[in-house]
């Protein structure tokens, strides 16, 4: 099977992503650094500007398929993520809770949240790898944190698989408090 399109099968289509406002140019940069194709669906909904199309083999830009799309946070969300980050900044307890949460998702993220895309080898990921480590993780600081897992490492989750996990804010399926894992997967 060349193109997802010609598979027949009931299939995962896509994972709808967004991004903070003026941030899309960054979105585009990791989600090109990650080795993704974007393409402009030109499609708006009910947002401010158009969902992009982050295609993972970019020989087959299918706009529905193997894809995740990427758009600006609606109102209705920005406003409960203030209305968080304001609680966070004032409430001590609660900012050290969320502290244990991206801890645990930089240092154990194999039960936190995912979507997960797949390499076609370990050279791949390590591609990924050395873009995200070369720009991005400077630019974004704390707000970025990349670890793989290669097989023979003492804790990784299974014993044949390059896993790579990026903790970030960025492009969320989620909250932006909380951040988004993003798994990089590289089958044997
Ligand atoms: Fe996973």
């Amino acid at each position: 099977m060349s193109e997802i399109g010609s598979y027949s099968g009931a299939l995962l289509g896509h994972v709808e992503t967004l991004y903070r406002p003026g941030e899309r140019e960054l979105a585009i940069e990791l989600a090109e650094a990650l080795g993704c194709t974007i393409k402009d669906t030109g499609f708006k909904g009910d947002g401010v500007d158009t969902f992009l199309a982050a295609h993972p083999n970019g020989d087959d830009l299918n706009p529905q398929l193997n894809a995740f799309y990427m758009s600006q946070m609606r109102p209705e969300q920005f406003a409960v993520e203030e209305r968080l980050r304001e609680f966070a900044e004032a409430d001590e307890p609660f900012a050290a809770l969320l502290d244990g949460y991206r801890h645990a998702a930089r240092t154990k993220p194999f039960g936190v949240p995912h979507f997960a895309i797949r390499y076609p080898s370990r050279a791949a990921i390590e591609a990924v790898e050395g873009r995200i480590n070369s720009s991005l993780k400077t630019k974004l600081g704390d707000r970025l944190n990349l670890r793989v897992f290669y097989p023979g490492d003492s804790d990784a989750a299974v014993g044949n698989l390059v896993q790579g996990f990026i903790h970030q804010d960025v492009i969320v399926s989620g909250s932006f408090l909380m951040g988004q894992i993003i798994e990089l997967q590289s089958q044997p």
